[in-house]
């Protein structure tokens, strides 16, 4: 499938090294599984990863790199990257201090509980994925100022520009983007009244050139009056016309009213590494750190690696945190969540107490805990550290591939479908097969509740991994999966990457499972105790960069899909 991994060494141009008083001339490294002395970038296409190196060398900082890297991302991979989606970013400054900023989108004003169910109170199938009413209001270009506002140290200009001259220019297609652009062909000329640039006559190849003109005319816009260049004047009249053709509700108020928010990450800790990630509106860190902490009174390596025991005892946790999630997670805006309860050492140990070694626990016996109360698949995740120790995990979608598949006419920009993430109408499972409750119904003004799992991970107050990845519901399991085969079962990160995995969330009870995540006999003995097993071509696709212990990077940039890593 992958048909251009190509370590690429270039030209020598530059000086520096971290940690090292001689000036020293570093190369510049393209590949999957690179070693970098300085400044490293890991994400979902080369353009994207090789743009956010060039402005780690320009002198900007990881935020720098980011913002570039996000803004690229939607012009070289729209299959995920986005200006009409949003994400969640993760910042830990080189002297260990993290902030977050949280660019979800929000329903629009006039969105309703029931708004996806029809007279008889059903579901209507498609609606909230592949309509203009599928969309939420977008949150990027409001993150992406905001946070490059507050630490980056370039200018705005010199960050965006990057992604401006890439649409304009055009870029090769890889093998598995054209594959994907010309299956996707009949749902963009079905749902939209102007032909985007996705569409031509002839199939796309490897090779040939993606240029989006009416992409890189809104970057401009943003680039020279920054918020005001998306969330009014003519990219706000634009997306609001685009609503009328359809059914969109999201108009100019919904737009000019959108604000991205800093939020404090959740923290915790798993056998002495200190984890940092994203809280609420996205359930990743609480998941994350769910499994992690039930499973850490076991002796998990003593188990084996992806033995039917540890296999077993993740997923029995893996079920636990997903009944929770069901129950307890949504919006912190709209309703209190209690993150600490559920994140509480003393509450782990009762979630897992009718654990039983020898047999699996239906979910259906599984309910949501009591914690104290204190107070589609497609998204994309990239990894940076810069040369000061610097480091970002951010993870960005419109939700399902394309999003809703609708482009925003005269604008160029596609939109995302995360009204879908919303539970909505309780039990019934969206496209990820999630179920959910109160908590995460449709609301105007709401935040629907995400999966995204970017995580900064510390050995010893020390910068040690930038991780997450795609993969809607799955993602917390599959970080969570990178996190333990690096502690638990000592692989390098790119080993930890591209092993087999797996994935349970309660419901529906099963495991899902990679074929290259265990062998017939494994498989056999879960079936023995009582699981039921299912299997899909891939779950993930992490990009994350590991600090070794002599300072240099490495890259795991996930064997499934185009993921590439570059750095110096
Ligand atoms: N749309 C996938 C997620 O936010 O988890």
């Amino acid at each position: 499938m992958i048909k251009r991994i190509i370590p690429l060494f270039s030209l020598v141009l530059f000086w520096g090294c971290k940690g090292s008083s001689t000036p020293q001339v570093l190369i510049n490294r393209e590949g999957r599984n690179i070693i970098a002395d300085s400044g490293m970038v890991v994400s979902a296409h080369s353009e994207s990863s090789r743009i956010g190196v060039e402005i780690l060398r320009k002198g900007g900082n990881a935020v720098d790199a980011a913002v570039a890297i996000e803004f690229a991302l939607a012009v070289c991979y729209p299959e995920a990257g986005n200006i009409g989606g949003g994400g969640f970013m993760i910042y830990r400054d080189p002297s260990g201090r993290t902030d977050m900023v949280d660019y979800r989108e929000k329903a629009p004003l006039k969105a309703h509980r029931d708004m996806f169910l029809d007279p008889e109170g059903s579901v209507v199938p498609g609606l909230s994925t592949d309509t203009r009413l599928a969309s939420g209001v977008p949150g990027t270009v409001d993150g992406m100022i905001n946070i490059h506002g507050k630490y980056g140290l370039l200018s705005f200009r010199d960050v965006i520009q990057p992604a401006i001259d890439l649409a304009r220019n055009g870029f090769p297609l890889t093998d598995e983007q054209a594959a994907d652009l010309n299956g996707f062909r009949q749902k963009f000329i079905d749902r939209n009244s102007i032909l985007p640039a996705f569409v031509r006559n002839d199939p796309w190849k490897a090779g040939d050139t993606l240029k989006q003109p009416e992409l890189a005319e809104t970057l401009e816009r943003i680039r020279d009056s920054g918020r005001e260049g998306f969330y009014s004047g003519k990219t706000a009249s634009l997306i609001a016309g685009e609503m009328e053709k359809g059914n969109g509700i999201i108009g100019l108020k919904d737009l000019a009213e959108y604000q991205a928010a800093f939020r404090a990450p959740v923290e915790g800790f798993y056998r002495g590494f200190r984890i940092v990630s994203a809280p609420p509106p996205s359930g990743g860190a609480v998941i994350l750190l769910q499994i992690l902490g039930m499973v850490e009174p076991f002796q998990l390596k003593d188990l084996g690696f992806h033995s039917s025991a540890s296999i077993h005892l993740l997923v029995e946790a893996e079920k636990r945190a997903y009944a929770d999630r069901a129950e307890y997670l949504g919006d912190p805006d709209f309703t209190e969540i209690p993150v600490s309860g559920l994140l509480d050492q003393g509450y782990l140990r009762k979630r897992m107490e009718d654990f039983r070694e020898d047999t699996a626990t239906p979910s259906s016996e599984i309910r949501a805990g009591h914690p104290l109360r204190h107070e589609t698949e497609e998204t994309t995740h990239y990894s940076v550290v810069d040369p000061m120790g610097g480091a970002v995990a951010a993870t960005t979608t419109l939700n399902g591939t394309f999003g809703s598949g609708i482009v925003i006419g005269g604008a160029g920009f596609l939109m995302n479908n995360q009204m879908d993430d919303f539970s909505l109408k309780p039990g019934t499972p969206n496209i990820y097969g999630l179920s959910g409750g109160s908590v995460n119904s449709v609301a105007g003004g709401k935040r629907m509740l995400s999966s995204m799992t970017p995580v900064i991970l510390e050995k010893d107050g020390k910068l040690f991994m930038v991780a997450g990845s795609p993969g809607g519901s799955t993602i917390p399991t599959t970080v969570m999966q990178v996190i333990t085969n690096v502690v638990d079962f000592d692989m390098d990160i790119a080993n930890a990457v591209d092993a087999g995995r797996f994935h349970h969330q309660w419901l529906p009870d099963r495991i899902e499972y990679e074929k290259t995540a265990f062998d017939r006999f494994t498989e056999n003995k879960l079936k023995e105790i009582g699981h039921t097993l299912r299997e899909r071509e891939s779950l993930g696709r992490v990009n994350a960069i590991m600090v070794m212990p002599d300072g240099r990077l490495k890259a795991g940039a996930d064997r499934r899909g185009l993921n590439s890593a570059y750095g110096y």
